[in-house]
């Protein structure tokens, strides 16, 4: 059977429907494009869109309402990436990853045996990381933004103020959080009403402390979180709940402008995140391997297609355990090397189409895995683009937040390699470049990326999904590239993930056929199940028709794409 051509069918459709309201998994629109996990929150991007801000500000106006309509994810206690594309084609990333304490050490982690305690990287006030949010959004606005600071900030202190329709995952959130009283005071107090009832789908949900802490970073910009009366009540905070995050820290952050990652994929350009992101780089190893295989003789979902993409996935993953980290920290780190043609041929020699490799298991992997993190793409009709990946780590992050201050604290410090010199094959990693040391960023798997095609953009991209992001958004890169598919079934097509170690494949239940997963076993590969794999935001531009094309994840039932 042929590949099918999607773009091929999808162009007539796309002639057929131009115009019409419709009832589609994608959204068109001839002057701009904003996807995010809350359509409310893409509302928000697009009017700043029609009020005449650019892709930035309306990226920026996005993220902060996330901050109030997505809270398991969007941020202002968090960290993340913008890679931005701006209408000459000139690139640039902003890095707002979080960062450690000042007092964090290697060994914070582990008692007095060098035992790692359980959890305590992810669940107590050791585990956040100084916040970058505020600053990486500001120094984006301040850089590239058109309208004032103030004016984009504003829709995210009304949502909070006046309050938002209460949603299905609000309310589902609501309930587990609530269910067991008295556990966590923060979180159990968090969506409740005034009357102190928990709130109900279809209610308004009103968040005046948050309110009146994003007034305060719309007054007085990035000053306004990491200075003055929000920096004293974090650190009091801290100082409470037995964290280490202190005035100084807060007031030392600073969000860093740095190189994309760049690579080439059949005429298209790509650009990624560099660390202390993994993304770029990975994503950038992996589609060079793609690159040299026989796309002709290889059906989409087949078991040639599915073992190949996992043998890269390995062999990118080996190399991420290896030497990412920092760049701050880690000042010889082989990114030229691994993101190059002739070492991506060298690879290529060892991947056996009839056979899967083994990931030694002396060596290196990963075994943390975060769960809420989230993506958000805009467009302009000037041809910006952004890609904003940001983060608090597990959902709700820390679960911890100060009552005064409306927002939750991430638990990102559970990023770091928690105890030195300690691999396992569980993937539990203990090498050097992403050891804990004071003011490193630990390394993340979050890959903002944009596709250009000469020189503009044409596809911007991203997914929450802990290490799963890097293969979510490779595979829906693929399926565009080489696939020709349009964005939305790029997004729904099957994902499977590779990670080295542990040695085995993760796919998506229902969308691998029994078949398929006998011919990948006969190879040797394990497979283990899971009902869904990231939730990708994605926008592609037509320059032929002269139309943005936006969708989201349908795994995400309140998000979506607002076009104008
Ligand atoms: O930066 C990282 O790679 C992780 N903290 C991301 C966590 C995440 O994506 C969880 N999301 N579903």
């Amino acid at each position: 059977m042929p590949i099918l051509k999607w773009k091929n069918i999808h162009r007539t459709i796309l002639l057929v429907f131009l115009g019409a309201a419709l009832l589609n998994a994608q959204t068109y629109s001839k002057n701009g494009m904003v996807v995010s996990s809350d359509k409310s929150s893409s509302q928000v991007g697009a009017n700043i869109l029609k009020k005449g801000g650019n892709a930035i500000d309306a990226a920026v106006a996005t993220a902060f309402s996330l901050a109030v309509t997505h809270p398991s994810a969007g941020n202002i206690g968090g960290g993340g990436f913008i890679v931005f594309m701006n209408s000459e084609g000139k690139t640039t990333t902003i890095d707002f990853r979080e960062k450690a304490p000042l007092a964090a050490t290697n060994d914070m982690y582990l008692d007095s045996t060098g035992t790692l305690i359980d959890g305590i990287n992810h669940k107590s006030a050791l585990s956040i990381g100084v916040p970058g949010t505020v600053a990486g959004l500001y120094l984006a606005h301040q850089k590239y933004g058109k309208l004032d600071w103030a004016t984009v900030v504003q829709p995210a202190v009304d949502q909070a103020q006046n309050g938002f329709v209460f949603n299905w995952s609000l309310y589902r959130a609501a309930q587990y959080f609530t269910k067991n009283e008295g556990t966590n005071a923060f979180m159990d107090e968090y969506f409740r009403n005034e009357e102190g009832e928990v709130t109900e789908p279809g209610e308004l949900w009103t968040q005046p402390e948050l309110a009146t802490t994003l007034a305060l970073i719309r007054d007085n910009g990035r000053d306004g979180f990491y200075k003055g009366k929000t920096a004293k009540k974090i650190a009091d905070f801290m100082k409470k709940n037995e964290g280490i995050i202190t005035k100084k820290d807060l007031a030392k952050y600073e969000a860093i402008e740095r190189e994309p990652i760049k690579g080439t994929y059949k005429g298209y350009e790509i650009y990624s995140m560099p660390p202390p992101s993994s993304g770029g780089v990975a994503l950038v190893e992996m589609m060079n391997l793609m690159e040299l295989a026989d796309f002709k003789t290889i059906e989409f979902n087949s078991a040639e297609h599915l073992h190949l993409v996992a043998e890269a996935m390995r062999r990118a993953f080996a190399d991420r355990a290896e030497h990412l980290g920092d760049p701050d920290f880690n000042l010889n780190m082989p990114l030229a090397k691994l993101t190059s043609k002739t070492f991506a041929k060298e690879r290529f020699k060892g991947i056996d189409m009839g056979k899967a490799s083994v990931s030694d298991s002396t060596q290196f992997g990963r075994l943390y895995d975060g769960e809420s993190t989230t993506h958000l793409s805009t467009m302009d009709k000037e041809g910006n683009a952004v890609s904003l990946t940001y983060t608090l780590e597990y959902s709700y992050g820390s679960q911890m937040g100060s009552d005064e201050l409306g927002f939750i604290f991430n638990n990102e410090m559970g990023d770091f390699n928690p105890q030195p010199g300690i691999t396992k094959s569980n993937g539990q990693i203990g090498t050097a470049p992403n050891l804990v040391a004071p003011e490193k960023r630990m390394l993340s798997s979050m890959t903002p990326t944009i596709i250009g095609k000469d020189g503009k953009p044409f596809l911007v991209i991203g997914s929450p999904g802990g290490r799963t992001i890097i293969n979510t958004v490779f595979q829906t890169v693929l399926n565009v590239l080489e696939f020709e598919m349009p964005v939305d079934k790029a997004i729904e097509a099957l994902k499977i993930h590779h990670q080295w170690l542990p040695d085995q494949i993760v796919y998506e239940k229902l969308l691998l056929s029994p078949d398929t997963r006998k011919a990948l076993e006969a190879k040797g590969h394990i497979l283990k199940e899971r009902f869904n794999m990231g939730a990708l935001m994605g926008i592609t531009y037509d320059p032929e028709k002269q139309v943005f094309i936006g969708a989201s994840d349908s795994g995400q039932p309140d998000s979506g794409a607002v076009g104008y």
